[in-house]
């Protein structure tokens, strides 16, 4: 017989270059808020890559600062399942200055491990599109793979 379940959901999340000596304790957290982890990889964005995961925020007052900091070291990027996931890992880093998640959500990840409100530890997708979006940007399905060699192998 089958059981009913809820529907899970998957987000992405980052650990920002401010964040990176702090790896363990975050995972730790996310395992203890009771996510799956279905992807994971540490890498560098360049300008470019930073530029596209961010392109929303293009033209407003941060986003210079945003990018260089995006760019300024090692970061971990992951997939996250779960019930509510998106709305869920949202809630687990908190408010977007970190200053003000020791104010009013003390035991965030921003609040814990942020500094401000450019350097606030991790990153989480804010909507179904969005994550798609930002899955598809760090995780490329294999069809994507394939076409971008295709287009590689055209131009040699
Ligand atoms: P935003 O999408 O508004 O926040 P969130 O990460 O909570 O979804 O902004 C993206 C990032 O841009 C944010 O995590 C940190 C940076 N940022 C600034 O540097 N200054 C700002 O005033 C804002 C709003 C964001
Ligand atoms: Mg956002």
């Amino acid at each position: 017989r089958c059981r009913l379940s809820q529907q899970k959901e998957r987000t992405l999340g980052i650990i920002k270059p401010d964040a990176c000596g702090k790896v363990g304790q975050i995972l730790d957290a996310i395992f203890q808020s009771g996510f799956k982890i279905t992807k994971l990889k540490m890498c560098q964005l360049t300008r470019n890559e930073a530029f596209e995961f961010y392109q929303e925020h293009q033209g407003k007052t941060f986003f210079d600062g945003l990018i260089s900091f995006m760019t300024s070291g090692p970061i971990v990027a992951f997939e996250l399942m779960g019930v509510d996931a998106i709305n869920k890992w949202r809630e687990v880093i908190g408010p977007t200055d970190s200053c003000e998640a020791r104010k009013g959500a003390p035991v965030s990840l921003r609040a814990r491990f942020g500094k401000d409100n450019q350097q606030n530890a991790c990153h989480g997708s804010d909507s179904l599109a969005s994550a798609a979006r930002e899955i598809e940007f760090f995780f490329p399905s294999v069809a994507a793979v394939r076409q971008n060699t295709a287009k590689l192998c055209e131009c040699t």
